[in-house]
């Protein structure tokens, strides 16, 4: 049998409802904030994202799909949503001398090595504004994000770490500081941080090797090289969120892995999921949109991993169960009656809409259709036999309890399932 592609995962249909029921939370308060949804291309050119996301991120360098297709175009299933975003909306003019609140989703990739909560392919769902550059628009998107842990019932199993970047210039300033700080030190680094050094420095800031932080404990602080505009912007976002009851810890070795950010960046995590424990993060990239070709324009998003949201979700005392199987099973007695027990019961299904009805397919004793009737974990067997089709009605099984068999007329019928599942 051929296996599938390592990190590329099948979701079976009880994730796929538990799946779609988180995704659905977290739209329906994207759209009460009034954002809209686009859908953008899996493939890009490899250049918006080596261009976008950083050369020297771990992403671009070692992470993306590239292909050459046909035409000898490099080409990359992306790897991240941003860059999509910013390519598309610029492309068809929404972005000049206009404001935009868009979500997406959908699956990205990346070749990272596979774990609980860390695949090759997985689903984000994000958010990206473009053209309001005040602090209130931070806010208001972790506001937002705060909505989403509150519907989806995980507010108290997150929380929010909260850094700033500054501008280009202070982050150039504090970059030079830190190679200044570091480059005696180099030895002592390990082997990732030293190539960082040279490639991405502030990407050392979050190193996990113990050795390495405590080289950083007297390194050169983000915060002492921000400017006052960016200073004040953090201040206005920090302040806001306090009046807004979200609970955040400023952690100033959060950097991110993307190159695109300045100001604002931030990482809603959980310690209950283990090491994979980020679900949600993102910032602000104010210079995104002209490294990409177009004018100056500020931008803000962030991208949830819906896996991991899950894995969360799913961790709840009350997690709903999402047990795969039917409500109503419909025997039919002969295949010259199967025709007429679908449009039976497509009358029940058009009534019933939240109610899964199969109708049984492939012949058989009625004591092997209920027998499968069982197994689908249904609640009521239909039965359509000769005399249901002449007289017009179906005979309902109930298949828990104690309620007798009865041979109802449609309406009865849909009457009688309606108040049983209404409870
Ligand atoms: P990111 O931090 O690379 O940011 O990814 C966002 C989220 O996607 C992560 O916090 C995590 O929940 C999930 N994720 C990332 N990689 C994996 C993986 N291999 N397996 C499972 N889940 C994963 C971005 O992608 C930015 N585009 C976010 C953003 C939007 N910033 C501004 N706007």
């Amino acid at each position: 049998m051929i296996q599938s592609v390592r990190g590329m995962r099948d979701v079976l249909p009880v994730e796929a409802r538990r799946l779609h029921s988180v995704e659905n939370s977290v739209i329906d308060v994207l759209l009460s904030f009034a954002y809209e949804e686009v859908q953008l291309p899996l493939l890009e050119f490899t250049e918006l994202f080596s261009r976008g996301v950083g050369e020297a991120t771990d992403i671009v360098e070692k992470e993306m799909y590239s292909l050459k297709d046909r035409d000898g175009d490099s080409i990359t299933l992306r790897p991240e949503g941003t860059a999509g975003c910013v390519r598309a909306l610029q492309q068809h003019g929404l972005l000049y001398n206009q404001t935009q609140r868009v979500f997406y989703r959908g699956p990205m990739f990346r070749y990272e090595r596979p774990q609980r909560g860390r695949y090759r392919q997985f689903y984000q769902l994000g958010a990206e504004v473009f053209g309001v550059a005040g602090p209130d628009l931070d806010a208001e998107l972790l506001y937002m994000c705060a909505q989403f842990w509150r519907a989806l019932g995980i507010q108290s199993l997150v929380q929010l770490e909260i850094n700033s970047l500054g501008s280009g210039a202070s982050r150039a300033a504090h970059r030079a500081a830190l190679v200044d700080y570091l480059t005696p030190k180099s030895s002592e680094l390990d082997a990732d941080s030293q190539r960082r050094l040279a490639t991405n420095p502030l990407r050392i800031l979050d190193s996990k090797v113990e050795a390495t932080q405590a080289l950083l404990e007297d390194a050169p602080r983000m915060a002492d090289y921000l400017d006052d505009a960016s200073q004040a912007h953090f201040q206005n976002v920090c302040r806001m969120l306090t009046e807004l009851g979200i609970d955040h810890t400023i952690n100033e070795r959060l950097v991110r892995g993307l190159d695109y950010y300045t100001d604002t960046v931030f990482e809603w995590t959980t310690s209950s999921l283990g090491a994979q424990g980020t679900i949600c993060a993102g910032g602000r990239y104010d210079g995104l949109v002209e490294l990409l070709g177009g004018r100056p324009t500020p931008g803000a998003g962030f991208a949830m991993g819906l896996e991991r949201v899950a894995l969360l979700v799913e961790q709840l005392q009350d997690a709903p169960a999402f047990e795969s199987g039917v409500d109503v099973y419909c025997c039919v007695m002969a295949t010259e009656f199967q025709a007429w027990a679908q449009q039976m019961v497509q009358k029940l299904r058009d009534a019933l809409p939240e109610t899964r009805i199969r109708v049984h397919a492939g012949g058989g004793k009625l004591k092997n259709q209920l027998k499968k009737a069982d197994g689908a974990k249904a609640q009521w067997a239909l039965i359509i036999g000769e005399d249901e089709v002449a007289g017009e009605r179906i005979t309902i099984k109930p298949l828990r309890g104690q309620a007798p068999q009865q041979t109802l007329g449609v309406t009865e019928l849909i009457e009688l399932i309606n108040k049983a599942t209404g409870d």
